[in-house]
């Protein structure tokens, strides 16, 4: 097992990662209201159990809704703990829900997806979807304990493993050389799902997140955009296949992208883009727009418009500089549209 805490702003976040950690929510005091997807169901005490629909539909804000009157009637107290476990939708969900909660009530986070368990669950973002908008209503809002129990991955497919994988790398190639090289000399017992490497890689992960978010929890200073590394193009790919090609599958291609975008510019050094279709070509993701099917590639680059970095006509992007480290560039839409059209037309 292996275990850190991180103080962001004013909590404390403890994080937890190793086989069978979940059953520590046994030994939380006050009482505990578990919400879980209808296809995993603990086999936990609590004194309240919520179930909700699995995937995207979940994240429904009426889901929201229905966890908080639950609460209230069950006669919940600040002092008291919602524990969220399920994959991303889950966990975006029943955190908006504690985080309205008379304010605020007591969270846990159990992802049991690998991009929840190195992703979702970290940073304190929760959101809903409201009418046809995803995202579109959230807060920021920490849970005080991450459960990463590797146990889950058991039954994960390994398509969502490779899903969770496009993030961990993501952080190897602008925040963590160490862990680009764990990654890529590990990838085959990552894919095997052995438990050591499962450890490492989510621990490492966690802690760079949890880093960055410590530093710019609101996205404020300039420092969490680096999240984002991958994502500009990712999210013009996603909204270009109307959200049918999966987020994991769309930010693999979209950080090859935007490294050709960096090293083209001279912000990257040469022979990043290299490092980065290498890595992702290990684990079997997509460094090429040709290998996504139903990508409209006209609507994908009309997208950028929308793209929540803009900022007037510029847009904030965090650039590889060389493996493990990276800078914000503001760049021109304009500009970034140009190169867009080359690399998503081009076929890489
Ligand atoms: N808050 C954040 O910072 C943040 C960051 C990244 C993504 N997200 C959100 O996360 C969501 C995506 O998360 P996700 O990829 O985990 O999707 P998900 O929650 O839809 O889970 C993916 C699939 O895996 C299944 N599943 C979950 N756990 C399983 C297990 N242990 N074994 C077998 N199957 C299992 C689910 O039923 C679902 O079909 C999106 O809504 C996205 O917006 C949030």
């Amino acid at each position: 097992m292996m275990e850190f805490s991180q103080q962001v702003c004013c909590s404390e976040v403890k994080v937890k990662v190793g086989r069978g950690v979940v059953k520590e929510i046994e030994s939380l005091p006050g009482r505990k209201c578990i919400v879980h997807p209808k296809s995993i169901k603990p086999e936990l005490k609590a004194d309240l159990e919520v179930e909700i629909e699995d995937g995207e539909s979940g994240k429904d804000i009426k889901n929201a809704m229905r966890i908080v009157d639950e609460l209230l009637e069950a006669e919940f107290t600040r002092g008291d703990y919602l524990v969220a476990i399920g994959g991303g939708t889950v966990l975006d969900v029943a955190g908006f829900s504690a985080s309205i909660f008379m304010r605020g009530l007591n969270l846990v986070n159990v992802p049991t997806t690998l991009l929840g368990m190195v992703d979702a669950g970290i940073g304190g973002k929760t959101g809903v979807n409201y009418g046809m908008a995803k995202n579109m209503l959230g807060t920021f809002y920490q849970p005080s304990l991450i459960l990463e129990d590797i146990s889950f991955l058991d039954t994960l497919p390994e398509e969502e493993i490779r899903k969770g994988m496009a993030e961990v790398i993501k952080y190897g190639l602008v925040l963590d050389k160490e862990l680009y090289d764990f990654l890529s000399l590990n990838y085959s017992s990552i894919l095997r799902k052995e438990q050591n490497s499962l450890e490492r890689v989510i621990h490492l992960s966690a802690l760079n997140k949890l880093k960055v978010v410590a530093e710019d929890e609101r996205e404020t200073k300039g420092i969490r955009v680096v999240l984002n590394f991958g994502h500009t193009v990712g999210h013009a790919i996603e909204a270009g296949s109307n959200f049918q090609i999966p987020h994991g599958l769309a930010i693999s291609v979209g950080m090859v992208c935007e490294a050709k975008i960096a090293e083209e510019m001279g912000y990257a050094e040469e022979g990043v883009v290299e490092d980065v279709i290498w890595l992702l070509q290990l684990f079997n993701l997509p460094i090429s727009p040709d290998q996504l099917k139903g990508l409209d590639k006209e609507q994908a680059v009309k997208s950028l418009s929308k793209d929540k970095k803009r900022r007037g006509e510029d847009i904030l992007m965090p650039f590889p500089t060389r493996i493990g480290s990276w800078r914000g560039v503001k760049i021109p839409l304009e500009t970034l549209r140009g190169f867009v059209v080359q690399c998503l037309g081009d076929g890489t």
